[in-house]
């Protein structure tokens, strides 16, 4: 809205649009053609995200919050006093109550999510749940460094990262966003952080290609917001979900698959599709209990305590600053 209002502007709203749309095209202009996950978090994304995790067939955000709910305590129980919890990509914040409820003496919590709707839904709820905890939303990307409010940086803080987004990560930049972390939580920081495990490949498969079509709506609002935001003339009807699982690298693919040969126009640029061709919009890497310890300890973290779910479909590290 601002950046219509003020065209031509130089403001950060047009900075983020011309970083959006130089990311459009360079991943459009690959042989394999792709876009970065991290723009499927619109506000409307962020909506259909949610309806995602409400699936039958989407295991991992119940399975991690019964996680929490059975070891919340024990999760918590030498947290220092006066810390802060720090969430990076907060989204409703629904799980972390779970843990706030077991927190009555945090000193705030710091919530960094890329939407500011879903940010503010957020805070109006735990208000109302927690009306003494002090809440700090931060509209940002947790890829880069945030820095905290001044009031809070002398305080231990403990990072969150459920979800597994950071599967959504291939090996590097995973292991840059996890020293990332350590850094905006040093000294002494920890690391609260949920990762899906590997599994049958049908409740895989189940759960990224919903019978209702949520998840096609999720991956296909991408393009929507292109049109919208870069001026792109994408025909959402000519493109179709679909999330294979690739047993060798070990992670559900997400792709846009072009169901005919067509052209697509984004800012200024021309893009040919042949039929079948597909963008690649994210990965989903799953991991052993093991190999996710040495992607910590590869990233200068010490694993400490892991919980899991009775089905060993999900699980939730502890890492500490070695
Ligand atoms: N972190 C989530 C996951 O990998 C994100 C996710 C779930 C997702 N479903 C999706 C991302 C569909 C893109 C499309 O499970």
């Amino acid at each position: 809205m601002l950046s219509t209002l003020h065209r031509g502007d130089a403001g950060p709203a047009t900075a983020a649009r011309e970083e959006f749309r130089r990311d459009v095209v360079a991943g459009l202009s690959k042989r394999q053609k792709s876009l970065p996950c991290r723009y499927f978090y619109d506000d409307r994304g962020s909506v259909l995200f949610e309806q995602i995790t409400e699936l039958p067939e989407y295991y991992p955000t119940r399975t991690e919050a019964a996680i929490l709910k059975a070891s919340a305590a024990e999760m918590v129980a030498d947290f220092p006093a006066g810390a802060v919890l720090v969430e990076f990509g907060s989204g409703s914040s629904r799980k972390t109550e779970l843990l706030l409820r077991q927190l009555p003496g945090l000193r705030a919590y710091v919530m960094i999510d890329v939407s500011a709707g879903a940010l503010e839904d957020a805070r109006q709820r735990l208000g109302q749940t927690f009306p003494r905890l002090d809440v700090r939303p931060v509209v940002a990307d947790f890829s880069y460094p945030v820095a905290l409010a001044p009031d809070l940086q002398g305080a231990p803080k403990i990072g969150l990262f459920p979800g597994s987004t950071i599967g959504n990560l291939g090996q590097p930049e995973a292991q840059r966003l996890l020293r990332l972390f350590r850094a905006v939580l040093s000294p002494g920081g920890r690391l609260i952080v949920g990762v899906d495990l590997k599994k049958d490949t049908g409740l895989l498969h189940a759960a990224y290609n919903d019978a209702a079509g949520v998840t096609a709506a999720f991956n296909l609002n991408l393009l929507a917001r292109i049109n919208r935001e870069l001026e792109a003339d994408f025909d959402l009807a000519a493109f179709a979900h679909n999330a294979p699982y690739n047993a060798r690298d070990g992670r559900i693919e997400m792709h846009l698959v072009s169901r005919k040969r067509q052209s697509v126009r984004v800012g200024g640029c021309t893009f040919a599709f042949a039929e079948g061709e597909s963008i690649h919009t994210e990965n989903s890497y799953k991991y052993s209990i093991a190999q996710f310890r040495s992607l910590a300890v590869s990233s200068g973290w010490t694993p400490r305590q892991v919980w899991t779910d009775p089905g060993q479909l999900f699980s939730v590290h502890e890492l500490v600053s070695a």
